[in-house]
C-alpha cells in the first residue's frame, strides 16, 4: 500500500474543518482509502446484491423501496456512490451530493436509524473485502481507521 494516489480535501468555505478535526480526517487517509479503489471496483456487483438483499428482507424498507424506485435502480446508484467515495476527491460537489442524498430520503421518509443501519451494512461488507485482500495487518489497521473516518463524515453530512 505504497503507491501515491490522488486526493484532495478542497471545499468552497471552512464549513466543515472543525468536523474533519474532530474525526482526524486528512489527505493522508484519503491516499489509504484510495489505494482500495480497484478492489472495491471487482466486488461492486455483490455487495450492492447483499446490501439490497438485507433491505428487501425487511418488510418496511421494501415498501418503501417499491414505492419509490426499483431494485436495480438502486443498485447503480450505490455502485456509482461506493466508486466516488473510494475517488477521494472532497469538493464542494461531492458535499452537495450527500446533502442531496438526504433531502431525497427524507422526501421518501426514511428515518435516520434505518440508514445507520444500512451503512453497518455497507461498512462491514468493505471491510470484510479488505481484509480478503490486504496482506498485512498494519496496513489493513490503517486502512480501516482511514475509511471510517470517511464513512463517518459522509453519515455527518447525510443526517445533518
Ligand atoms: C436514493 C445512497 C440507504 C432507499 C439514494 C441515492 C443514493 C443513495 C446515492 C440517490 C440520490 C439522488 O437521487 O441523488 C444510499 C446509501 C445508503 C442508503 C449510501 C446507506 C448506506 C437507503 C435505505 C433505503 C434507501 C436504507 C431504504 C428504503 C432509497 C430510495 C431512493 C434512494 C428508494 C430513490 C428515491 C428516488 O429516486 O425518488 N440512496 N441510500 N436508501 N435511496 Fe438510498
Amino acid at each position: 500500500m505504497s503507491e501515491q494516489q490522488e486526493v484532495f480535501i478542497d471545499f468552497d468555505t471552512e464549513d466543515f474543518s472543525e468536523e474533519l478535526s474532530l474525526i482526524g480526517l486528512t489527505e493522508a487517509d484519503l491516499r489509504i482509502v484510495k489505494q482500495m479503489k480497484p478492489v472495491l471496483q471487482k466486488h461492486l456487483d455483490e455487495l450492492s446484491e447483499a446490501f439490497y438483499g438485507r433491505l428487501l428482507a425487511n418488510e418496511h424498507l421494501k415498501h418503501i423501496i417499491e414505492k419509490h424506485s426499483r431494485i436495480d435502480r438502486l443498485k447503480q446508484t450505490l455502485a456509482q456512490h461506493i466508486i466516488e467515495m473510494f475517488n477521494c476527491e472532497f469538493n464542494q460537489s461531492y458535499i452537495e451530493k450527500r446533502l442531496t442524498i438526504a433531502r431525497v430520503h427524507f422526501q421518501i421518509g426514511l428515518e435516520p436509524k434505518w440508514y445507520i443501519g444500512a451503512f453497518q451494512l455497507l461498512q462491514s461488507r468493505i471491510i470484510d473485502v479488505a481484509y480478503d485482500s490486504i496482506e498485512s495487518k498494519e496496513d489493513f489497521k490503517c486502512f480501516v481507521s482511514a475509511v471510517t473516518k470517511v464513512f463517518n463524515f459522509e453519515q455527518q453530512l447525510v443526517l445533518e
